[in-house]
């Protein structure tokens, strides 16, 4: 479908409401994107003509429940391009994901002495899982330098994976701070040469770019429906098949077992014995209808335009006395967000007064104290873009920044 920002806006009933009496101008994309009609429409479908739960009813809407949450795994295994349906596990999130591979995964291939290898721009959820696991298997985290632009230290790679104690390498696709998207089949490859298998967080990537698990060849990938123009309340992990085969549930509960008796459980086949109780069914579907809907268009055209509004803030915010961007200087190089801070302006007052205007944006570490640590800021402001934004929208809220900034120095 032609790429048309105005058309695709008009899919989106929540960007035409009004905070206040100012038009809201949404540039929190990276925190939660906006869904469009085309998946609430799917969710609605589903609660109103099939909603019943899945894998365990006898009657027809059970079938039909159970038929489209499995169509939906389907989708989701089109779209990362794995081999396998059975090697995609419906998550609540993409943290919770994280969390499946660090409980159950992490016990059975890490011990005492090994290391975690973890870049410096890794968000918390990619982080403290694996401090969790640090804390009870004694392994340790070895932290993966990276220069002022976001660059990892390839260098520093190598040596760490040559130290032959490494047991996983955890990467973010893209930074949610910074917009940098690491070598990740390079660092791939390197890990798998030293045989260390790796975890990567799609969360930011899957929306901005086409992502094949079997070309990248990761050993586990996580991602979030919530950025992906889908509900919240889903996420998933894929897991090569054999790596999934052999990690023991998670969770217990109804729907992950074999059998059960007086003496113990088996555990059910994959994916099923990692989705105990419930699962989220209508997000599931939900997710699915917003793969779908953004397969309509080309990934080419969403990024040339995501690139250009990224081309466009990052030329505007530069005119501002004081302000300084994080991570890359060459806007093309980033995708998705654009952070800063300006001098003399704390980043929560400027994001504040933003939203009271209308203009959505997000201000703190954004759940990466790390990489602000690295920087020695606290926080900072964050403007992230979807397939929805205009340049009109980016440029107003530069304008907007510079006179609160000015306001608050002044
Ligand atoms: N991870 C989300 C963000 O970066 C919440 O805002």
């Amino acid at each position: 479908m032609a790429f048309d920002t105005t058309l695709i806006r008009q899919q989106f009933p929540l960007l035409h409401q009004r905070i206040d009496e100012h038009p809201i101008v949404y540039l929190d994309s990276a925190a939660t994107a906006q869904m469009p009609q085309a998946v609430l429409d799917a969710m609605e479908k589903f609660e109103t003509s099939s909603r019943s739960n899945v894998h365990r009813g006898m009657h027809q809407l059970a079938d039909q429940a159970t038929e489209q949450y499995e169509a939906a795994r389907q989708t989701v295994q089109g779209f990362l391009h794995a081999a396998h349906a059975h090697e995609i596990v419906f998550t609540k999130n993409a943290t919770e994901a994280v969390n499946l591979v660090a409980r159950s995964w992490g016990p059975a291939n890490i011990a005492e002495g090994n290391l975690i290898i973890l870049p410096l721009f890794e968000h918390h959820s990619n982080i403290v899982p694996w401090q969790q696991l640090a804390g009870y298997a004694g392994c340790a985290i070895a932290w993966l330098g990276i220069d002022q632009e976001g660059n990892i230290d390839m260098e520093q790679y190598r040596a760490l994976l040559g130290l032959g104690a490494a047991r996983l390498v955890a990467v973010s696709g893209q930074s949610n701070v910074l917009g940098t998207q690491p070598p990740l089949k390079e660092m791939i490859e390197l890990a798998h040469e030293a045989d260390v298998p790796v975890l990567v967080d799609a969360s930011q990537l899957v929306s901005h770019q086409i992502v094949d698990v079997q070309e990248l060849d990761c050993d586990f990938l996580v991602l979030s429906g919530h950025k992906l123009y889908g509900p919240t309340g889903i996420g998933a992990l894929y897991a090569k098949q054999d790596i999934l085969k052999q990690m023991q549930p998670f969770l217990g509960g109804g729907s992950m077992i074999h059998d059960v008796d007086q003496e113990g459980f088996t555990p059910a086949e994959i994916p099923q014995r990692f989705e105990a109780g419930t699962p989220p069914i209508t997000q599931a579907i939900g997710l699915a209808a917003a793969i779908q809907w953004l397969g309509e268009y080309a990934w080419e055209d969403l990024q040339k335009h995501e690139s250009h509004l990224l081309t466009t803030a990052h030329n505007a915010l530069s005119t501002i006395d004081g302000l300084q961007i994080l991570g890359p200087q060459d806007p093309t190089t980033r995708s998705g967000c654009i952070s800063f801070t300006i001098e003399g302006v704390h980043p929560h007052d400027l994001t504040d007064l933003l939203g009271q205007r209308g203009f959505c944006l997000r201000a703190g570490h954004h759940c990466c104290q790390p990489l602000h640590d690295f920087f020695e800021i606290p926080a900072t402001t964050r403007l992230s873009v979807g397939v929805f934004n205009t340049e009109e929208e980016i440029t107003t809220c530069a304008d907007q920044i510079k006179e609160i900034a000015h306001s608050l120095i002044h």
